[in-house]
């Protein structure tokens, strides 16, 4: 070990000392620790310290007996864990501020790939009496002191610290553990120093490598971040908890030709020179106080667009070519509309001096809410003008709202724990709809939350697989049971209960509320009934009447999982609620305090007359005041605000069905979307015969809106997915083909022929839907109309004419009907797109060919991340399962690669539990789930990470598949038969 590596660790010590200096010093360590790995000749850490916990033996005796004293029959008793055998960090130390350099090498060192260096000290506190340090770290490799410890210690004032007795790296729990010889004091502050080295990985996790290709066809290396929810370890050594802010100073070090950005704005930049390279060091401003996992640093050559709205800089940052070719032009059109929606309804101004939004080309989730540097997957932020759909815009708009909602609900004020995430994700994703609705005032996108959130999780909270909301702090432990609550309960039913809470409570009050507790917990952290606590102050200074407290009636929907059936007799106006599974011979065995029964805010209305609230107290109650006469019909859950499903007496539903199919447009748009819905749910539980829900979609031959044809569609995939592979998919196709002709033909002249467009978003969906059904179902029409577009593309690739909001179902048929000409030229068209969004469309209709070896083909492509980007890999195999011929290969292939797929994608969060649902979606034989079950047991071994609960929602899916389908096959079949008439078989198909 060279000697001027610990002259300047010395430094270092002096520099922490003088805080004001502290940062320069770091910076000066690096460039004196690069100038020794160089002469240490490329050997890049002074020395490899070993990543094992010390052996019992090492460790201190403790005055337990040991085993050896014991009578040999007696059992070895076990250690008490240690604390570094423990996932949570004990209450001893808090972290107050970081200084932190990281210098990732955007060459590749030909010896050793890609990686980065860095340097860190943390301030922290002692607030117990201790003699362990315990700092997240993973996957890093760290240098020995001159001590050969693996981090220094120092105290803020010149008392000399405790020794440090051993230090060691967890592998299970991810620490340092530094043991001393003496302990910590209480009310003391220390500091505590690394330097490390990490793989830049292009993992997707931690810090960590994007690469693409420029439009000079040069492979470009980025350097990027994700550290949501236990990733920030992998970056450099950190407090990793939510509850553990402190404020940063970061600094970059990277090559002129790149630019620097994170969460603040640039303090200070200069140029340090090293063996002729030219070395950019950036400094940071200091962030506010700050959880370690909204971090964010990234080193690209990127472009940016900006301006300045309500006195805070916004800036898109992408691909140069992303850039001119005008693709950041939306978001940075609706991001200042958003914020200033978000700071008037919040009541606070944006907290940050800068708002950086940055599309990525490779990006695990969506987008993430780093505080003043979000990340997007550049589907999520870049909307080409000219060759984006209407649902690209829609997505775009939506994402951008959820991660600048968290700016302040998550960011501002933070969950003190994960197993509160649902509040954070909840939030965000019911007030995304609020963002977005300001911005796009026409589009009526808040409708659209019945259908993505509350319907989609429905379809999850009615299985006894499903779990409560809200899990209690001690049961969410591993980062893999971390990372299993980034599902649909979290998002979807945390936003269907605060939009129900919102409603019931107005949003006058729910805002007030929310305000306050904003305000009161800006910088800190919160547990999910401090949010209630404020709303309850709130309802107090109203005039609001509620049936109980908001914690009595709102712990019902978070701590029991499910939801109620509301059964409605409109005669005797008797009301009663029932837990709702969707399987009715399923028994639940966990057991709810509350018996699984909810306090609920039933709106209801006769027809012609305002809607009403009354409230379900218990299982039953009686609501006189309803009596319809004649021909009246009572509906209720008005809009669908209500997290539950409505029975009624079948008298009630007649009476419906029957308006429905006189004059559909008297009932509310997503009302008219709820009777099918609830009409199909309520049939899978046998509370309604399924021909019973088969007649709510007849009036669909004159239904024109999105909203009720989408929840008809959802619910009938269901029997396309039982009975595409047996004689029941006949007549449903006749019959599917026979109600969406009068939607085909009326956007087909509404568009006059394919050539001018709805201008209302509501309206581009329906018209993609048509073209979806009737293409899907066989309309001849349709099919020519694709194949012809797709004709003339292939005649000419250099011009697409292939309208926008076309394009997925036209490549899709196209490719379906065709062989592999088709396929070839879709993929070639894939490998030259640089619209992400475009890449998308082609990269799902590719899953659409009905030749086998193609699929299997495509199939081998996701384990090539030269062919599919590996954030790509798990949607694409799910496209694949999702066509009929392709399932069964795509099943075979996880089979077959489990191992390798889930090292590869097992850690992350939505997107592999998503592919267990994909893969298994079809499945409703006993030979299937055999299979299931064999592959649960052949892979208990390798385990299922986050999605261990995907495989138990399939495998109660799958048993409840199978009676479904035996149970209804036959009666299904022959509603099917009578329900198209004769001339609808004229309607001739290709296929
Ligand atoms: N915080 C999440 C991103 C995230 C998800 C990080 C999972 C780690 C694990 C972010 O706010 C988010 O929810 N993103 C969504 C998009 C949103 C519009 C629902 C996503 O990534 O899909
Ligand atoms: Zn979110």
């Amino acid at each position: 070990m060279a000697q001027g590596f610990f002259v300047s660790k010395t430094l270092v010590l002096v520099g922490v000392l003088i805080s004001a200096a502290a940062l320069a010093t770091i910076i000066a360590l690096a460039v004196v620790y690069a100038q020794e790995k160089q002469k240490n000749s490329g050997s890049d850490l002074p020395e490899i310290p070993d990543t094992d916990s010390p052996s019992p033996s090492s460790l201190p005796t403790s005055s337990l007996p040991t085993s050896s004293l014991l009578p040999p029959s007696s059992p070895t008793p076990t250690p008490p864990p240690q604390p570094w055998d423990k996932y949570r960090l004990p209450e001893t130390l808090k972290p107050e501020h970081y200084d932190l350099l990281l210098w990732p090498r955007l060459d590749k060192d030909p010896q050793k790939n890609y990686y980065f260096t860095g340097s860190s000290t943390v301030f922290f506190r002692c607030h117990q009496d201790t003699d362990v340090i315990l700092i997240h770290c993973n996957k890093l490799t760290l240098a020995k002191w001159e001590d050969g410890e693996l981090a220094k210690l120092h105290t803020t004032d010149d008392s000399p610290p405790p020794k440090i007795e051993r230090s060691w790296l967890t592998n299970d729990t991810q620490y340092l553990v530094i043991k001393l010889r003496s302990k910590l004091s209480s009310g003391t502050n220390y500091s505590l120093s690394t330097e490390f080295e990490g793989a830049l990985a292009d993992d997707l996790s931690g810090f960590y490598r994007s690469e693409y290709i420029n439009e000079h066809g040069k492979t470009r290396v980025i350097a990027t971040t994700q550290m949501q929810p236990t990733d920030a370890r992998k970056a450099f050594p950190c407090f990793d908890e939510p509850a553990m802010k402190a404020t940063f100073n970061i600094t970059l070090k990277y090559k002129e030709e790149y630019k620097a950005i994170s969460n603040m704005l640039p303090l200070d930049n200069y140029t340090v020179t090293e063996n002729k390279i030219n070395w950019k060091v950036t400094t940071f401003n200091q962030t506010p106080k700050m959880s370690t996992y909204l971090l964010a640093f990234i080193v690209s050559d990127f472009e940016y667009l900006n301006e300045i709205a309500n006195g805070t800089l916004i800036r898109i940052w992408a691909r140069k070519q992303a850039i001119d070719e005008g693709q950041g032009n939306y978001a940075l059109n609706v991001t200042g509309k958003i914020l200033q929606f978000f700071e008037s309804y919040y009541n606070i101004t944006y907290p940050l001096p800068k708002s950086d939004q940055i599309a990525l080309p490779d990006f695990n989730a969506g987008a993430m809410e780093n505080w003043g540097l979000v990340t997007y997957r550049e589907t999520a932020l870049l909307y080409h003008p000219d060759l984006s759909s209407a649902g690209n815009k829609e997505r775009v708009l939506k994402v951008i709202a959820h991660e600048l909602a968290h700016q302040w609900f998550g960011n501002l004020v933070t969950i003190k724990w994960w197993n509160d995430l649902w509040l954070n994700e909840g939030f965000a994703s019911y007030v995304e709809y609020l963002g977005a609705d300001k911005v796009e005032q026409g589009w009526n996108v808040k409708d659209l939350i019945v259908l993505k959130d509350v319907y989609k999780v429905f379809a999850i909270d009615a299985l006894t697989s499903s779990h409560p909301l809200s899990s209690d702090e001690i049961e969410i432990n591993t980062p893999a049971e971390i990372n299993e609550l980034f599902d649909a309960i979290s998002y979807s039913k945390g936003a269907s209960i605060l939009r129900m809470l919102s409603n019931f409570l107005t949003e006058r009050v729910f805002v007030k509320g929310l305000n306050a507790y904003l305000q009161k917990f800006s910088y800190g952290n919160t547990v999910y009934t401090d949010l209630f606590g404020c709303l309850q102050e709130a309802v107090n200074e109203s005039n609001l009447k509620l049936p109980g407290t908001i914690n009595e009636i709102m712990s019902r929907w978070t701590r029991q999982m499910g939801f109620p059936v509301v059964t409605i007799d409109t005669k005797s106006g008797h009301v009663s609620q029932k837990h709702f599974l969707l399987d009715p011979n399923s028994t639940v065995t966990r057991p709810s305090k509350y018996n699984y029964t909810w306090i609920v805010p039933i709106t209801w209305m006769k027809r012609n007359s305002a809607p009403q609230t009354d409230w379900l107290l218990n299982s039953q109650g009686l609501f006189p005041i309803m009596n319809p006469s004649g021909d009246e019909w009572i509906l209720a859950n008005i809009n669908v605000t209500g997290y539950y499903r409505v029975n009624y007496d079948e008298e009630n539903w007649k009476k419906l069905v029957n308006h429905l199919l006189i004059n559909h447009t008297d009932l509310p748009v997503i009302n008219r979307a709820q009777i099918m819905a609830d009409s199909f749910n309520l049939a899978r539980a046998k509370y309604r015969n399924t021909t019973a829900a088969l007649e709510t979609t007849r009036y669909l031959s004159k239904e024109l809106e999105y909203i009720p044809w989408e929840a008809a569609l959802e619910n009938l995939a269901y029997f396309q997915l039982m009975f595409d592979r047996n004689d029941v998919f006949g007549p449903m196709r006749d019959y599917m083909r026979q109600q969406v002709e009068n939607l085909y033909n009326h956007f087909k002249t509404e568009t006059n022929n394919w050539t001018k467009f709805p201008d209302s978003l509501m309206d581009q969906y329906s018209m993609i839907n048509a073209v979806r059904v009737a293409c899907g179902h066989g309309l001849l029409d349709c099919q020519e109309m694709a194949q012809a577009f797709y004709r003339k593309w292939m005649n000419n690739s250099m011009v697409n004419p292939i309208p926008v909001d076309l394009k997925s179902s036209v490549y899709c048929n196209a490719i379906a009907l065709g062989n592999e000409k088709q396929w070839d030229f879709a993929w070639k068209m894939l490998q030259k797109t640089t619209i992400a969004t475009e890449a998308d469309k082609l990269r799902s209709a590719l899953a659409c060919t009905k030749q086998s070896w193609l699929l299997n083909r495509y199939l081998e492509y996701t384990l090539d991340t030269s062919k599919i980007r590996k954030q790509d890999a798990t949607k694409t195999i799910i496209s694949i399962a999702r066509n009929v011929i392709g399932q069964p290969l795509a099943w075979d292939f996880i089979r077959a690669k489990w191992k390798y797929i889930y090292q590869q994608y097992g850690g992350g969060s939505f997107s592999f539990s998503s592919l267990i649902k994909g893969v298994t979606e079809r499945f409703s034989t006993e030979f299937e789930l055999q299979q299931l079950e064999q592959f649960k047991k052949d892979n208990q071994e390798i385990g299922f990470g986050s999605g261990t609960r995907a495989l138990e929602q399939a495998l109660e899916n799958t048993k409840a598949n199978i009676k479904w389908v035996d149970e209804n096959k036959d009666s299904v079949k022959k509603w099917f038969i009578t329900a198209v008439k004769p001339q609808s078989s004229k309607i001739k198909s290709l296929l």
